[in-house]
């Protein structure tokens, strides 16, 4: 296995949302944290190097954007996914989630009902709630394996005040990676009803192996002035500090249209920073990027080899994307509140609680896989102590 990942890194003291937090979080400084989703490894070595020599050059005025940054986009988005995307679709944003934000603002109106597919991750609640538009929720349905669209309930979902649909493609929590034929279905359902779809695609760069991402905005052209996608290296490649992202829009006037409401926000100018790593994770971060994928399938092995052997209760999703991993609890019959203080408590464990993604999560826990094997095998063996007082 590989020895970048392997390297524990002390992340303690560093202003760690993950590791430094976790009184306020879990109201203990004594639990493992495997919860919000960025991974304990550093970055590819080219990116820490692109970020050392804008550093060394120490003037770090007013930048200009990069057209070489679009080019690498550009040329990852083809690579990875075989979608052919002007050079000049690329706006870019201070996150993921403030674009959804953005978004939401620009193409929809107060009251608006906006369609998400429950669980899905949080920020999705408040983009929506937050901006006073109306949340109505198309449930995903779980088929004992993995989780599927609901299309029939989503279509006795929309009035003549749904406007939009917020995808999470790949899926969190689920780790689901949409099939093209699913996807097709939900974007004939939406081009009927004249609907925008954001499509958060922020993991479409993690996948196991045996598994393609289509990126939503390729299933049909007709729908381009419709379709926006939000994405990022954050994730693939653990930047997200550096609020590097960006929002693909192939249509023209669309596109004018969100840039006018970005200039609103006054947050158009990108950190030095941000661009060239997101250049240089683009460009050369491919290999490192196989690497880790490969270690995420191991330590995604490790835990459910270990679970099947000690804690047969515990199921859980198979995931075809992501780092993220969703334990099924439903086994323990537990109270999910209660099972969430028994995690803190009695495990020591920081998962994200399943109910935070929606009441149909709250029998599930999030596990991150994105940490060193040795950790995820220090969060099992306190795991099965604990489960082992209660079975
Ligand atoms: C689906 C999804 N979208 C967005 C984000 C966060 O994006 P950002 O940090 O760029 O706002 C996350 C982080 O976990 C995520 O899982």
């Amino acid at each position: 296995m590989s020895e970048r990942f392997n390297q524990v890194i002390e992340r303690k003291g560093t202003n760690s949302l993950k590791w430094d937090m976790l009184q306020e979080r879990f109201g203990s400084d004594d639990v493992l944290p495997l919860w919000v989703a960025d991974m304990d490894f550093r970055a590819p070595d080219a990116v820490i190097e692109a970020i050392k020599e804008k550093a060394d050059h120490g003037i770090f005025g007013y930048p200009a954007h990069a057209k070489s940054l679009d080019k690498a986009v550009q040329s990852w988005l083809k690579r990875r996914y075989g979608w052919e995307v002007q050079e000049n679709a690329f706006i870019y944003t201070l996150g993921v989630v403030p674009a959804l934000s953005h978004l939401i603002c620009t193409f929809t109106k107060k009251s608006d009902e906006i369609i998400i597919q429950s669980p899905v991750y949080y920020p999705f609640y408040d983009v929506i709630e937050k901006n006073e538009r109306t949340l109505v929720k198309n449930p995903l349905k779980y088929n004992g394996q993995r989780y599927e669209m609901d299309y029939e309930d989503l279509e006795s979902k929309i009035t003549d005040h749904t406007k939009m649909l917020l995808l999470c493609h790949p899926h969190n929590p689920g780790g689901r990676v949409w099939e093209k034929a699913e996807l097709e279905r939900l974007v004939a359902i939406c081009k009927k009803h004249n609907l925008y779809i954001v499509s958060d695609e922020i993991h479409a760069d993690l996948l196991y192996d045996g598994f393609t991402h289509t990126p939503i905005a390729s299933i049909d052209l007709e729908m381009s002035n419709r379709i926006f996608t939000c994405l990022a290296p954050s994730k693939t490649f653990n930047l997200a500090g550096m609020q590097a992202s960006y929002v693909v829009i192939e249509d023209a006037a669309k596109r004018l249209e969100f840039k006018k409401y970005m200039a609103t926000t006054f947050t158009g100018m990108n950190n030095s920073f941000a661009e060239v790593a997101m250049e240089a994770a683009y460009t050369y971060g491919e290999p490192w990027l196989e690497e880790l994928m490969t270690y995420i399938q191991h330590n995604y092995q490790l835990v459910t080899t270990f679970i099947t052997e000690h804690m047969p209760k515990i199921k859980w999703m198979e995931p075809e994307g992501t780092y993220l991993l969703w334990l099924d609890f439903t086994g323990l019959n537990m109270d999910p509140v209660e099972r969430k203080k028994w995690l803190i408590e009695e495990a020591k464990v920081g998962f994200n609680h399943g109910a935070m993604f929606g009441e149909e999560g709250s029998n599930f826990e999030r596990m991150n896989l994105a940490c060193p094997s040795s950790i995820v095998e220090e969060a099992l063996t306190r795991l099965k102590r604990a489960y082992d007082n209660i079975s």
